[in-house]
């Protein structure tokens, strides 16, 4: 009954890096132009839950399309827009709020994790954005989201505001959107401690690998990257209690699309010393393209300007029906 479609974004909230890359554009760019129809967003009503210094938001915005571009995803065969240049996922979240239950949205980890200690003084925003992100994805029906690890939680809540939804007003008018699960870079560890996410919202993280790094900033991060004194294992038993080890591991498998297990037979047995700069050259030879693209198409911003407004066009085309529909069942 439901269109195959894809739905997934990102936030520009600072700048794209090795798990952004590995963990949804590199896999966005793979579902393209084959059995679905692709709809990605830059998320910017997200991106506000934060503060967002104006100018470097705008500037934000179309570094962000650039470096989806970069990374593959081409505007004639996907819709590549800016979230608050349709209107209509604002207008639909807000009936999502009055369909998401307050101890729905309490359980939500990653308000938990943003908001710290200080929750009382975290935006409203911040928290009603997993009604939000179910918005994002039910204003086009998509049936399909590629997440990472850290978005599952949302996408079950999603499916939780769907099924209320329809429930409630006694349709089936929402899909129960799928995830799409990923490869073994479903989660890049931070590479100064293997316990957290490499994240473009951890701005003192200075171990983070940008996609606009030079090749010597990429090769001195993955030198630097922290590790233990053993010599890497032949198999993936032995990385179980090595979070750092596991993790620069599977960056060398996801790159090198293998498998842990294929990269283990390979360099099972070698020392940091001579594994770190296998994967620095590995990374530098993936990641340097896309860097010099991205450095090219930003300085033709109103190439981007326009991408983005042809892309909202043909996002408005499908999101407009949807809400018209959504209001006459809610009877508005
Ligand atoms: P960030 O968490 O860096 O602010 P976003 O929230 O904009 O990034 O996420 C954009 C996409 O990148 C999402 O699909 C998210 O699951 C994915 N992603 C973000 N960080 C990582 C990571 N460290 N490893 C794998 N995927 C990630
Ligand atoms: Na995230």
């Amino acid at each position: 009954q439901f269109t195959p479609r894809v739905f997934s974004g990102a936030q520009p909230s600072g700048n794209l890096h090795l798990g952004n890359y590995l963990g949804a554009l590199r896999n966005w760019v793979g579902m393209q132009g084959a059995d679905y129809e692709t709809i990605y967003c830059m998320v910017d009503l997200h991106a506000i839950t934060v503060w967002q210094d104006p100018s470097e938001l705008r500037k934000a915005t179309r570094e962000l399309c650039a470096g989806y571009i970069a990374s593959g995803l081409d505007p004639d065969k996907s819709i590549l827009f800016n979230q608050s240049q349709v209107p209509e996922h604002a207008q639909l979240a807000w009936i999502f709020n009055c369909v998401a239950r307050m101890g729905w949205m309490q359980r939500m980890t990653q308000f938990k994790d943003k908001a710290g200690k200080n929750a009382q003084n975290a935006s409203l925003g911040l928290f009603a954005y997993p009604a939000l992100m179910a918005a994002d994805i039910l204003i086009y029906h998509a049936t399909h989201v590629p997440v990472g690890d850290d978005q599952k939680q949302h996408l079950e809540l999603t499916r939780d505001i769907a099924t209320k939804f329809n429930h409630d007003f006694g349709v089936d008018f929402f899909p129960l959107t799928e995830p799409v699960i990923q490869g073994v870079a479903a989660r890049v560890m931070s590479l100064r401690d293997g316990s957290k996410k490499m994240s473009k919202s951890d701005p003192s993280d200075m171990s983070r690998i940008n996609m606009t790094d030079d090749a010597d900033t990429i090769s001195k991060k993955i030198r630097k990257a922290k590790t233990d004194p053993e010599a890497l294992p032949s198999e993936t038993d032995g990385l179980e209690d090595r979070p750092e080890a596991r993790n620069l591991v599977n960056i060398y498998a996801a790159l090198s699309d293998q498998s842990a297990e294929q990269v283990l037979a390979e360099v099972g047995g070698k020392q940091f010393g001579e594994f770190k700069p296998m994967l620095a050259d590995l990374a530098v030879s993936k990641l340097s393209p896309i860097s010099t693209e991205m450095a090219r198409l930003m300085g033709e911003e109103a190439e981007i300007d326009r991408i983005l407004a042809r892309g909202a066009e043909k996002a408005r085309a499908i999101a407009t029906p949807i809400l018209q529909q959504t209001y006459e069942i809610v009877g508005m």
